[in-house]
């Protein structure tokens, strides 16, 4: 800690441009730094894809994207492989060409500016190091070709190194690196480049699980430290869920949702959105909508559940409709337990446990209930039992109800 780190750290990323305001201690990739705490700014770097297409042939690859990414922000683009991820961030660095629509990168429309001269720097799942140099020249080699001055680039090299804890190993060849050393390299040779931007493509899918896990949070926190706004492409919902500010989540090359992570696991905007954020899955279950009285119940043929009150309003159009019921398994308790709520008419369903699969802290059970199948994750201390009947108590105000034909969401 002190003046010596506190200076070396000054030059990295956004602190250049911004004003110091006071420092603070921080702890990264291991190590202690002093960090500088700055102050809003002069230049806004956000990221604007304004009806965005690619067409490769007859597939369209990106169609009409339209994204706001906010200045410091750290959007996650998720969604399933082919889904136009790698493409959407190609064109945004400028590596694949745009069919139509516009890219900003702060008030700048790029789509006619070189790769190098927009001032992003990318990470790709394969980060191909040169494995005949040095940690230390595989770092400087972009500044290198931009003729930065040799003092400058060892300076920005070895700050970047502090910051992710690899000075020891700046000697050495990608060869005898960890795939989480190389990792980190590939990260210190964006880093060096201090640019507006990063661009991220599955960094993160070479490394193992555990090195996966540890990464992540070391990134969340590097990106904390610099502000820079990042794109961060990936398959993995869970890496979406625990990285992202917001996470878009594409689909056949369409945006389906944009919002912060909480808010797309408990309001996703269709059937898509909802089943592939969050595991175990949702559960899905073909109704029917009632009028019930005053309210509303849905009729899953087997067993019918009452829609939450709260929901009425949205519910008049559908009535004696074909709908898509959703629950997820998180959101289904064990009756005979003490649970968050408690069981009533119209929130209760019996069913057969078909097979537990004991996970420690919970037991994820298969259900069946007349001829739907359930998933449920419940406490493990359940005594539900292979081939039994379990009454399950359903969290009405977490449960989904979704358009049959458009699959979008009612609530
Ligand atoms: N160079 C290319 N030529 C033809 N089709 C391509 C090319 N690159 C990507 N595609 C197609 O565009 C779609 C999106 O691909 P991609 O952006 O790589 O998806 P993701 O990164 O989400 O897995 C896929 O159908 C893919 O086959
Ligand atoms: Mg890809």
């Amino acid at each position: 800690m002190g003046l010596v780190p506190l200076l070396r750290i000054l030059p990295l990323g956004r602190t250049l441009r911004s004003k110091v305001v006071g420092h603070a201690g921080i702890s990264l990739c291991g190590g202690e730094y002093s960090a500088i705490l700055t102050a809003g700014e002069d230049f806004l770097a956000q990221v604007s894809l304004h009806n965005l297409y690619k067409r490769f042939g007859a597939v369209n690859a990106v169609n009409n994207l339209n994204l706001e990414i906010k200045d410091r922000e750290f959007m996650v683009l998720v969604g399933p492989s082919g889904c136009g991820k790698t493409t959407a961030l190609r064109m945004i660095a400028g590596l694949e060409e745009i069919s139509d629509g516009d890219i900003k990168i702060g008030d700048r429309i790029v789509n006619r500016v070189s790769p190098k001269d927009r001032d992003i720097a990318m990470v790709f799942q394969n980060y191909a190091l040169y494995p005949h140099m040095s940690v230390f020249d595989n770092m400087a080699f972009g500044l290198k070709l931009r003729r930065v001055p040799k003092d400058e680039i060892k300076k920005r090299v070895d700050d970047a190194a502090a910051l992710l804890g690899i000075e020891a190993l700046l000697a050495r060849k990608p060869g005898q690196l960890s795939g989480g050393q190389r990792q980190r390299v590939a990260l210190g040779r964006a880093i060096v480049r201090e640019p507006q931007v990063f661009l991220m493509d599955e960094p993160l899918s070479n490394l193992d699980a555990k090195l996966r896990v540890q990464t992540r949070s070391e990134l969340i926190k590097l990106h904390r430290r610099l502000g820079i706004t990042t794109v961060y492409v990936t398959h993995d919902q869970v890496e979406a869920m625990t990285m992202g500010d917001r996470i878009a989540v594409m689909k056949d090359g369409v945006l389906q949702q944009c919002a912060p992570p909480m808010e797309i696991y408990a309001r996703p905007a269709n059937v898509f959105v909802a089943g592939f954020i969050g595991t175990p899955s949702m559960n899905f279950l073909p109704a029917t909508l009632r009028k019930d009285g005053d309210g509303y119940r849905v009729d899953c043929g087997a067993f019918q559940v009452a829609a939450p009150t709260a929901q009425d309003g949205k519910l008049d159009s559908y009535a004696g409709k074909r709908v898509l019921f959703g629950v997820r398994p998180a959101d289904i308790f064990d009756k005979n337990l003490t649970n968050p709520v408690a069981s009533v008419s119209g929130n209760t369903v019996r069913t057969v446990v078909d097979v537990s699969e004991p996970m420690g802290d919970i037991i994820t059970l298969y259900l069946t209930a007349g001829t739907h199948s359930l998933v449920a994750t419940i406490d493990a201390e359940t005594s539900a039992k292979d081939g039994q009947t379990l009454d399950i108590v359903l969290d009405l105000a977490k449960t989904h109800l979704f358009d049959a034909e458009t699959e979008q969401a009612i609530y």
